[in-house]
């Protein structure tokens, strides 16, 4: 029988717990890739190196390392968007010294990490949370879940190329899925444009554009899933409503 020692702050069971588990409550990576960190030889419980994935851990008790460093639950998962900012690197750490996201959320609690990429010159909604689990379905292709970006593209697209977009277009990593595309405005830079795409392929919506002849010239994200930045400004984090948190679960669940 579990005793209320045993549950964490949402009732859920916390010890023993299978290591891989362990480590990806603690927001060190998704579960397949802290069992990938622990064949490896990287994590040690108590000092020993601990390779078999069956092994469970008490959080109470074992010293958990990776890399030597030690490893804590939070009190919780926590989650997080930023409103980036342009001219920020999505990466916590960058060997060039050059600015990251890091340099702009809280830095704690230390396993927070970003969910998924924008490019350094995108803007808007990101990501962040401890949950390893949640961070690896909501970024698997499988669950389609939308991402909307606004963007500003060179010159006037035809309504037959906007077509071409939403229906899917061949990239050289293959054919993207059907979008949605509506035409915003028209002005100096160029002309702006709603995009809803459910996949997350590197610098998609760049080279979708690009491939009608129609380079990106700005790009925001305006939403991830049921994410929005309401009033957020740009360069700050909010933590997610319960709702959200409850939306984005549901819609990383039961994909085909
Ligand atoms: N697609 C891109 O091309 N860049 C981003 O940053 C996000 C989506």
């Amino acid at each position: 029988m579990v005793t209320a020692s045993e549950q964490g702050a949402h009732g859920e069971r916390i010890v023993p717990m299978r290591l891989q588990k362990f480590l990806a409550r603690a927001g060190v990576a998704s579960r397949r890739g802290s069992e990938d960190l622990m064949t490896a030889g990287r994590v040690a419980v108590n000092g020993e190196i601990v390779t078999e994935l069956g092994s469970k851990v008490d959080p109470r008790v074992d010293v958990v390392t990776v890399d030597g460093a030690a490893v804590e639950l939070a009190d919780g998962p926590v989650y997080l968007v930023l409103n980036k900012p342009a001219g920020y690197l999505t990466t916590m750490a960058d060997p060039q010294g050059r600015p990251t996201v890091a340099d702009i959320v809280p830095r704690e609690p230390a396993g927070l990490f970003p969910v998924g990429r924008l490019d350094k010159d995108t803007t808007g909604v990101l990501l962040f949370m401890t949950d390893g689990d949640l961070a690896h379905r909501l970024l698997h292709p499988k669950y389609h879940v939308e991402k909307r970006y606004i963007a500003t593209v060179e010159g006037a697209p035809s309504d037959g190329n906007l077509k071409r977009l939403a229906r899917g277009i061949e990239l050289d990593d293959g054919p993207t899925k059907p979008a949605r595309i509506r035409r915003l405005a028209q002005s100096s830079l160029g002309t702006s444009v709603e995009i809803v795409i459910s996949e997350g392929r590197k610098r998609q919506v760049k080279r979708m554009f690009l491939a009608i002849g129609h380079p990106v010239v700005v790009l925001h994200r305006a939403s991830f899933g049921p994410v929005e930045l309401g009033d957020l400004a740009e360069g700050l984090t909010r933590p997610l409503t319960g709702r959200e948190l409850e939306s984005l679960k549901a819609a990383s669940v039961g994909g085909k």
